[in-house]
């Protein structure tokens, strides 16, 4: 038996982070442990019918979940002013809490702020949002998110094109030996998960493709096999690390 005193936390290859959006919300807690054993992160999508047309949950809804379930929240703040709200997040205890690129004239400002306030920070770059006016900025970020649809609606169709700015981000991140997670969200599901993956992301989003029907671990688990077969993704443990 290992010694869990002498255990280095192992950063997982990749992480997957069902997205709750798709999930039925009368029943948020229970949606969110159906996937305790095969998430990593459970992404949560806080939409203010500002930023975006939709409008969803907020943060008395993310206080709740935290309280609920031992996942990590990955916080994606699909809203305006989030210099003004995107604290309160980590406040209530969110693992990550990312912003849009296209909400706010001090990305680099708020990415501190989240990180003083005990926080991982993430940037996240819209479907018309070129990434390259953003590389300079990422050793500031835990998270660079990469839409692969246009934000604001779970269900719509993957977009490939999308994942130039995910090879460009990861070469950088190489090139630069910088220590952030490429995460992808957006039509993720067992077909583009691995062209996502072969472009470079190691973390992935996923709503209809867990929640859309069935069981939501059964589906998780399907999307951790297509990673798999990705060379350098096969060796991820059984799911449930919280150390990332
Ligand atoms: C949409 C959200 C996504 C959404 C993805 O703006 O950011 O997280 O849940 O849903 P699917 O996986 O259905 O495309
Ligand atoms: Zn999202």
């Amino acid at each position: 038996m290992t010694d869990r005193a002498h255990t280095v936390a192992v950063e997982p290859t990749y992480i997957l982070a069902p997205s709750l959006l798709a999930a039925d919300f009368s029943r948020l807690g229970d949606e969110a442990n159906a996937v305790a054993s095969e998430a990593d992160w459970l992404h949560v999508d806080v939409m203010d019918n500002h930023y975006v047309p939709n409008l969803t949950i907020g943060l008395p809804v993310v206080d709740s979940l935290r309280k609920a379930t031992a996942l990590p929240l990955d916080c994606h703040l699909m809203i305006e002013s989030p210099d003004r709200w995107a604290i309160g997040y980590a406040e209530v205890g969110a693992y990550n809490v990312t912003f849009h690129a296209e909400t706010t004239a001090n990305p680099v400002g708020l990415a501190r702020d989240l990180r003083a306030a005990g926080t991982k920070a993430g940037l996240a770059i819209d479907r018309d949002t070129p990434v390259e006016p953003y590389l300079d900025i990422l050793p500031y970020f835990d998270t660079l998110l990469i839409m692969t649809i246009k934000a604001g609606f779970g269900g719509q169709e993957f977009m490939p094109e999308m994942l130039d700015k995910v090879r460009a981000a990861r070469r950088h991140i190489a090139g630069g030996h910088l220590e952030l997670r490429l995460e992808v969200d957006g039509g993720i599901d067992d077909r583009t998960i691995v062209e996502a993956a072969e472009a470079g992301a190691d973390a992935f989003v996923a709503g209809t493709a867990v929640y859309g029907n069935g069981d939501p671990a059964v589906a998780a688990s399907a999307l951790r096999r297509a990673l798999s077969r990705v060379p350098g993704f096969g060796t991820r443990g059984t799911g449930g690390n919280h150390h990332a």
